[in-house]
């Protein structure tokens, strides 16, 4: 049985102080809810606090992006180690914001995977189609060349406690989700994609979660289609209540 997932990735939100008084008040909410693992992915900045916080709690913690190296000259980049140091445990690689504003490139994607796995993280994979790439019926050839080159290098060990969140871009911020019934038949997809590549056992155990615009009133329709494991959630990961209802929908 695959463990639901739900994950809140803050993106560039919260200072220290709003970043401690979110989770202290997500804590609580979330303690019964023991069938699902919750993650929560503040900026940088606040990891350290935020990873002291949550000590005791069952929350775990994640990290927004992180450098391929494990240390040396590299102005401005965070590596894995240092991640592991504050005591992270996933990471978001390969966001389709990171794809568009930092022209992040499935081959520095596939490197930064390694890097994570190399350090005992956990990565939550971004993949996801442009509205005129599903409008002209492409979103399958886009996700599948994305997951070619990104999982390059991998293998099904380290494939089978991969998560991957399919984002389809157009449903990101916008109040526009996907149709449940869409993600489910591109979860299929990815998963069908990973046993020819992988094997049977990767296939099996890899979480693939649904992302965009995923808000406490539609959660459980995409929480309850076959193959969809759990829900990378932004906006609605920002207050407390709405990510703790998220979370309640994922344990029914
Ligand atoms: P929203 O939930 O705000 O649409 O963001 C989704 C997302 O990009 C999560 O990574």
């Amino acid at each position: 049985m695959r463990r639901p997932i739900i994950a809140g990735n803050w993106k560039m939100h919260k200072t220290v102080a709003e970043a401690l008084a979110l989770v202290r008040e997500l804590a609580p909410q979330v303690a019964g809810e023991e069938r699902v693992e919750v993650v929560v992915c503040p900026p940088f900045t606040a990891l350290h606090a935020v990873a002291q916080a949550l000590a005791g709690t069952r929350i775990a913690l994640g990290a927004q992006n992180l450098f391929w190296e494990e240390q040396g000259a590299f102005t401005g980049e965070v590596s894995p180690l240092m991640l592991k140091d504050v005591g992270v445990k996933y990471v978001i690689v390969g966001h389709s914001e990171r794809r568009a504003y930092q022209r992040e490139s499935d081959e520095e994607v596939a490197k930064k995977l390694t890097a994570a796995f190399r350090a005992g993280l956990t990565p939550i994979l971004c993949v996801g189609e442009q509205l005129a790439e599903r409008e002209a019926g492409r979103a399958e050839t886009v996700v599948g060349a994305q997951l070619a080159a990104d999982l390059t290098g991998l293998d099904g060990a380290a494939v089978q406690k991969l998560v991957i969140a399919y984002e389809p871009i157009w449903a990101i911020g916008t109040g526009r989700s996907a149709q449940p019934e869409d993600a489910a038949a591109m979860a299929a997809f990815i998963r069908r994609k990973i046993e020819t590549a992988f094997g049977k056992e990767a296939a099996a155990a890899l979480r693939i979660q649904y992302g965009g615009s995923v808000s406490p009133a539609n959660s459980r329709e995409f929480l309850t289609q076959e193959g969809i494991d759990g829900a990378l959630v932004g906006g609605a990961s920002l207050k407390a209540d709405s990510f703790a209802a998220i979370v309640a929908a994922a344990h029914k």
